[in-house]
């Protein structure tokens, strides 16, 4: 029997934090034996906001590594980056045509990015999510393992693919998206109501993959909490400390119950200290990899062009079915 198919993939926008590990990769890490996996770098999704060339072209790179860093086996998967299948760009452009204005409206990562970036609100960044509905319909794919941000986007998606096939007959498989039971929504060390983000300008609201163990350790003790005393799971009315919990449960594998029962009675001090502990336990393996697997430049390279060529193998004839539903003339070969 042929595994169901996983596609996912994360922005090279800078350096991954945490959030992207427990909302994406560790899970991607999860599933890789049980399906077939296309993991990728969105690198076309990151110019809809503003990027200097030579350092999207580093975290391209760092991101391969990080993804190889965190246990992805490139020999299990097939990990690319969305720029070599030019077959991303040419579907973005047909689901366009069957996407309202009102939907991409609706989009409250457009929101938030456009209130971000308001001197460059671009026609790319309303339309993001149209070219991550293609990036997931070419490759008929089943599941897509996200963190909770991407809700409203995995809805659209679906959306898209029903509105084709009742026009077209069935050419696109339905995705639904998974979610992680702990780590869907790590929120900001210093504003726990907001999610946390790689792109955040200030690195004390996040723990980056690759932040020293002095630096995860000073960041956890400073984080912000209540004036309350105890360590219970109420993200409405006790947001910095849930979160704790949370990257706590995640980094130890443990669950909310065990986290609240380990820590009963004692103070914030203690528990910070425990989780900036725990998630350099989780991170000094990764990072020792990364470092090793990121110098070499060559080998990289090598895998994305093999991989590449086989994810377009795989993405052409779902185009090619496209075009002929929608009654484009097909070109002679
Ligand atoms: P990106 O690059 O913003 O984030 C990558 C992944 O990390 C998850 N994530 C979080 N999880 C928990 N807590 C957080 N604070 C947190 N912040 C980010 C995201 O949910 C995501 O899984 N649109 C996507 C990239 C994309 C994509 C795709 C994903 C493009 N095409 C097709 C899946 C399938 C994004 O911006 O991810």
């Amino acid at each position: 029997m042929t595994k169901p198919t996983i596609f996912s993939g994360i922005q090279p926008s800078g350096h991954l934090m945490i959030g992207n590990y427990t909302g994406a990769l560790k899970n991607w890490v999860e599933l890789q034996d049980h399906y077939h996996c296309l993991f990728v770098m969105v690198d076309l999704h990151t110019i809809s906001v503003q990027q200097d060339p030579a350092e999207l072209r580093q975290h391209t790179y760092d991101l391969i590594a990080m993804y190889l860093a965190c246990g992805l086996d490139p020999k299990k998967n097939l990990i690319f980056v969305q720029s070599h299948v030019t077959e991303h760009a040419e579907l973005a452009w047909i689901l366009s045509c069957y996407t309202f204005m009102g939907e991409l409206n609706r989009m409250t990562q457009y929101k938030d990015k456009a209130a971000r970036h308001q001197a460059n609100i671009n026609a790319g960044l309303f339309g993001y999510p149209v070219l991550m509905a293609a990036d997931i319909l070419l490759y008929n794919t089943n599941l897509v393992p996200v963190g909770n941000d991407q809700k409203q986007h995995m809805e659209l998606t679906r959306d898209i693919a029903q509105r084709f096939n009742a026009r077209h007959g069935e050419v696109f498989t339905v995705p639904e998206g998974y979610y992680p039971k702990v780590g869907a929504r790590i929120m900001s060390l210093q504003n726990p109501d907001k999610k946390m983000s790689k792109s955040d300008s200030n690195s004390q609201n996040y723990i980056a993959m690759l932040d020293q163990p002095s630096v995860i350790l000073k960041k956890c003790k400073r984080a912000v909490t209540d004036s309350d005393t105890d360590i219970r799971f109420d993200p409405e009315n006790k947001a910095g400390i849930s979160n704790l919990m949370s990257i706590y449960a995640t980094a130890t594998g443990s669950t909310m119950d065990d986290v609240q029962n380990a820590f009963e009675g004692k103070g914030y001090g203690d528990f910070k200290k425990a989780v900036g502990e725990a998630v350099v336990a989780m991170l000094e393996p990764i990072q020792k990899r990364y470092h090793e697997i990121r110098k070499d430049e060559t080998s990289i390279e090598k895998m994305l062009q093999v991989n590449a060529e086989k994810a377009r193998e795989l993405a052409r004839p779902t185009l090619e079915k496209v075009y002929d539903a929608v009654g484009f003339v097909k070109p002679l070969r």
